[in-house]
């Protein structure tokens, strides 16, 4: 069983475990049905080599936390003692491998890796749909060998998406927030056709104010895509709606002299650090008459208080919304952490970072269309 076991790590433990419980009902029916589970993932960027900081242990110790019994981790990946542990294992039990990029036929995807892979194995499931839009050996290699299928999460993943893509309900109203608007050009370009308003937060704003002629003191911009931001502006109609006013400060050291102004008066010497409160105002309208809601990407620097209170203020937005009857689908990476504690207030929160993305750009996932005819 591949999954997305890709989660942040903060002193030597697991600081978020949404992927790896949200992994768990496939793991436990495939055990109720008496399968042996191999569990494979990846965690960072190894350089295809064992790396100590990159070990998979406290992951396994997190599984075995969840599960109330002992994961064993094995010692590599393939190779002879990982094939004898495989071996001896009965029906229920688990083993969790090393981290796959530590094999640089992961990446590569290269046909010996993955067959050693798939000996290890009677069928596959594929439960990383956060790692389907990579076209990595463990990813697309077990379904050309093995019987495969997709895991309840994958589908959970690729329905909902889907949803968002086809955008049944109107008014359909996107977030998207973060630092740059390089990373999300092709999903803005995507969902602009689909949504009746794209609001636009994080750094990736103040692109925008440049290329509408706006000073924006010492503000993160993306010099390069401000010809893009204009040509997004002009090709958008009224759909794409920016920030009314920015909360600043001189710097994030200096967070406590943070003031809010209108984004025609951003002074020289200050950046903006997060949406301010009439912009919350704004967007929080804006969602609770949405019937559809996706939204990726904070606000502002949210680690750092009081600049989390725009990303914040969307996250409530979003369960007030739910509560009204919209669908409500938060993806990838600092959105999901944002919205900690109030998934089950949400119609879904992705496990996808870039796979979400990919997802709604239109791309087809290779891991996805490696399962189409299984
Ligand atoms: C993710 O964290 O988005 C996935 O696990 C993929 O990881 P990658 O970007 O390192 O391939």
């Amino acid at each position: 069983m591949r999954v997305d076991l890709n989660v942040p790590l903060e002193d030597g433990a697991v600081a978020d475990d949404l992927r790896i419980t949200t992994a768990l009902p496939t793991l436990e029916w495939l055990r109720e049905n008496d399968a042996a589970v191999v569990v494979a993932g990846h965690l960072g960027r190894p350089k295809g080599a064992p790396d100590p900081e990159y070990s998979m242990a406290p992951v396994a110790a997190r599984l075995s936390e969840l599960l109330g019994q002992a994961v064993p981790l094995a010692p590599h990946v393939v190779g002879a003692a990982v094939d004898s542990y495989v071996a001896s294992l009965e029906p229920g039990d688990l083993l969790m491998l090393e981290n796959l990029r530590f094999e640089r036929g992961e990446t590569e995807d290269d046909p010996a890796f993955s067959t050693n892979l798939s000996e290890l194995a009677d069928d596959y499931v594929n439960e990383a749909f956060g790692a389907s839009h990579r076209a990595h050996a463990s990813i697309v290699g077990p379904p050309r060998l093995l019987p495969s299928a997709g895991g309840r999460l994958l589908f959970r993943e690729v329905e909902t998406l889907s949803r968002l893509l086809e955008a049944e309900e109107h008014p359909f109203v996107a977030v998207l927030g973060g630092a740059e608007i390089s990373g999300k050009i092709d999903v803005i370009r995507s969902l602009l056709p689909r949504v009746d308003e794209l609001l636009i937060g994080g750094a990736m704003a103040c692109t925008f104010f440049r290329a509408m002629g706006l000073e924006v003191g010492d503000s993160l911009v993306e010099a390069d895509r401000i010809e893009l931001a204009k040509d997004l502006l002009a090709t958008s109609g009224k759909k794409l709606i920016l920030p009314r006013g920015g909360d600043i400060a001189p710097s994030l050291e200096r967070a406590s002299e943070h003031r809010s102004v209108a984004v025609d008066a951003i002074p020289k010497g200050w950046a903006v650090y997060d949406i301010d409160a009439a912009t919350q105002h704004d967007y929080r309208a804006r969602l609770l008459r949405a019937k559809t809601i996706f939204w990726n990407g904070p606000m502002g620097v949210f680690e750092t208080p009081p600049f989390d209170a725009g990303t914040r203020a969307i996250a409530t937005a979003l369960v007030e919304a739910g509560k009204k009857g919209a669908v409500t689908v938060v993806g990838g990476g600092d959105s999901v952490a944002a919205v900690a504690g109030l998934e089950d207030q949400l119609t879904h929160v992705s496990t996808g970072g870039g796979a979400s993305l990919e997802f709604l750009e239109g791309k087809e996932l290779p891991g996805v269309a490696a399962l189409e005819d299984k």
